[in-house]
């Protein structure tokens, strides 16, 4: 019989501040780019020591126009590699093969379910263009060897931070790291808005690109309904002339005020969530420990956080499924640890390819996650300790 109780691997709970912030918005009766989205790239760049935020309506949209900027700016050809981990939500790679490039796969650590440093170089071809390290669960990647294979190989760096937002890896923020950061604000995430995914970056023309490219390619000259609203006759002519260019080859990714208006509310209590996450996590690792001898969890090297956007575990004994079966008939929910290249249009695409990356066959044969997020109430935690013992206990 299944459980009464559930404890997704998300949830939200709006607030009354929520609410009163999107009325402003509907009262305002401007949906398009403005003032509200405005603040909210601000705060949200500055909250991750980048200068420019660009807030498109998906974390999958921030990656395609991110490669798509740094492909334009540095004239990348179409069959170029970009290495991505294979541990990753489709979302990643799928973007590559989007800009008509080639991801290339490089296993990941049996610690931290990371990018493993160690092994992008031999992975690194005269066409190597780009890395994509992805900052997976809430723990970031380790940047300073990837920042350095970068440099020596002068490659781009787009971080793909829809699973971490605000940590801090040896002092800096998630999304400051690369050229360009991507984060996500999608359903189960930190910041929830529906639909979102931001930008980050410090480089000025990459910020005017990515805007534009979200855009259809307009000019920069015409991105939201204010820019033409000028007294200087000479600007407003100019502005008149542009405001039908397009320059890029773009998208339409826009998002609307009312998006904003969610994630600027929820950024004011960015706090509680990630310290909840982290005091949640502390606890399930805690009331698992004697479980060790079964179960693997995500290590969290000193010199990061772990903000635990989910709780990542892998079965040692071999098959989840009958462990995830018994969580998922008691109302825990669970999802496998982000398979890619055991993935039905992935094996058609590359082949069976798994087999060359023993780290992510693991993980994909017997790594899963639950909820982490600051809704899960201390007796839905000791419930959950208490469901994992029961089923080691039989
Ligand atoms: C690592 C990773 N990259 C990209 C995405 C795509 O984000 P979105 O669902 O907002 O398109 C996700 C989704 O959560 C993700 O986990």
């Amino acid at each position: 019989m299944k459980e009464d109780r559930y404890i997704g691997v998300g949830d939200l709970k709006l607030t009354k501040e929520d609410k009163a912030m999107v009325n402003k918005v509907l009262d305002s009766n401007r949906l398009s780019y403005g003032p509200v989205s405005k603040e909210f790239e601000h705060e949200f760049a500055h909250l991750h020591d980048s200068k420019f935020g660009i807030f498109t309506n998906s974390g999958t949209s921030s990656l395609q126009i991110a490669l798509a900027a740094l492909k334009e700016r540095y004239g990348w050809a179409d069959g170029d590699e970009v290495i991505v981990p294979a541990v990753t939500f489709i979302a990643t790679s799928n973007i590559v093969i989007h800009n008509n490039m080639r991801p290339v796969f490089v296993d990941v650590e049996e610690t931290t379910f990371n990018i493993d440093p160690k092994k992008i170089e031999k992975a690194i071809t005269p066409r190597t263009r780009a890395i994509i390290p992805v900052h997976l669960l809430g723990l970031p990647a380790d940047m300073d060897p990837i920042m350095a294979i970068a440099k020596k190989h002068d490659l781009r760096i787009i971080e793909d931070s829809a699973e971490t937002m605000f940590a801090k890896y040896k002092g800096r923020t998630v999304g400051s790291f690369g050229d360009i950061g991507c984060f996500s604000t999608y359903i189960a995430h930190y910041i929830v808005t529906g639909v979102g995914g931001i930008n980050t970056t410090s480089d000025k023309e990459l910020a005017v690109m990515l805007r534009s490219i979200m855009n259809h390619g307009r000019d920069s000259i015409y991105i939201s309904i204010d820019d033409d609203s000028t007294n200087d006759v000479n600007k407003l002519k100019e502005v008149i002339g542009k405001r039908f260019r397009f320059v890029t080859l773009g998208h339409s990714f826009r998002v609307t005020e009312l998006e904003a208006a969610l994630g600027l509310s929820q950024l004011k209590r960015k706090d509680h969530i990630v310290a909840r996450r982290k005091e949640i996590a502390a606890r399930y690792l805690k009331g698992l420990s004697d479980l060790k001898e079964y179960l693997q969890f995500q290590y969290t090297p000193p010199d990061r956080d772990n903000v635990y956007m989910l709780f990542g575990i892998v079965s040692k004994t071999g098959k989840k499924e009958d462990l995830v079966n018994f969580l998922e008939q008691n109302g825990i929910e669970t999802r496998d640890l982000l398979p890619l290249l055991n993935q039905p249009v992935y094996i058609k695409r590359f082949g069976n390819i798994e087999g060359k990356y023993p780290v992510a066959k693991r993980l994909d044969e017997s790594g899963f996650y639950i909820g982490c997020h600051q809704y899960i109430t201390d007796d839905d935690i000791e419930y959950i300790v208490g469901k994992f013992h029961e089923f080691f206990r039989s």
